[in-house]
């Protein structure tokens, strides 16, 4: 079958561990075309881990999560929340950059439901390895991975949603495979706020309003850990 889990070695206890597999990854067609795996970086011991969606044209080039202009958005609008940029974990629903090329640009385009799915196990093992106390769901993309497909960012930002309950968290969740021998951890206690993606502030029409929109909603995860 496709998707990561097979590329996900049993003995992988640590991020570190896990991010030296995931560069091998084939677990859909991403792989081909983009220049190599981004997987998540930041404190693994972060109270506060934001998930994305896919890496951009920046950090498909640099092989890290969050470098370009979404990502400098995402560490003012965390700053202006009063969070600490410095103690956070940042990842994305997938892991490769999926583009289409027009001359020598390439565009960003939105992973489909198979890329989702097919790279979700590596977002499953990390959140094994992960201890937050809220998470930061950016976009829809995000929220599918995280939150199912009924989910809607535009009506549930903002709010914080008690996880896994009233945010329907999907079942491997709730019991997270640690590896492959079927040992399983009981995930944390956690809350979840989703809200809009940095790149949908640089997109829209009033970027100031919805980039207050961004902050206030970053608040919200920062009630959390005072
Ligand atoms: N947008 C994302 O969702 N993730 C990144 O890493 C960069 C841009
Ligand atoms: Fe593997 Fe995810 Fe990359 Fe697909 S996008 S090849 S599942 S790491």
């Amino acid at each position: 079958a496709p998707g990561a889990q097979k590329f996900i070695p049993p003995q992988a206890d640590t991020i570190d561990q896990l991010r030296a597999a995931a560069t091998g990854c084939r677990g859909c067609e991403l792989y081909r075309d983009a220049s190599q795996t981004v997987f998540g970086r930041g404190d693994e011991t972060a109270r506060l881990v934001f998930v994305g969606e896919q890496p951009g044209d920046m950090e498909d080039r640099q092989g890290l999560p969050f470098v370009g202009p979404a990502g400098r958005l995402l560490r003012k609008a965390v700053d202006d929340a009063g969070i600490d940029p410095g103690h956070i974990y940042l990842t994305n629903a997938v892991k490769h950059f999926r583009f289409e090329l027009r001359g020598k640009r390439r565009i960003h385009q939105s992973p489909d439901r198979v890329h989702i799915t097919a790279c979700r196990p590596w977002l499953v093992a990390e959140f094994a390895r992960l201890n937050p106390d809220v998470v930061v769901v950016l976009g829809a993309t995000a929220a599918k991975a995280l939150l199912g497909p009924a989910f809607r960012v535009t009506k549930q930002r903002g709010e914080l949603l008690p996880w896994p309950d009233a945010a329907q968290r999907p079942e491997d969740f709730k019991r997270v495979p640690v590896d492959n021998t079927g040992k399983v951890a009981d995930v944390p206690e956690g809350q979840l706020v989703a809200t809009i993606h940095p790149s949908a502030v640089l997109r829209a029409d009033d970027r100031d309003v919805a980039y207050d929109g961004l902050v206030s909603d970053l608040k919200v995860a920062a009630t959390v850990l005072r």
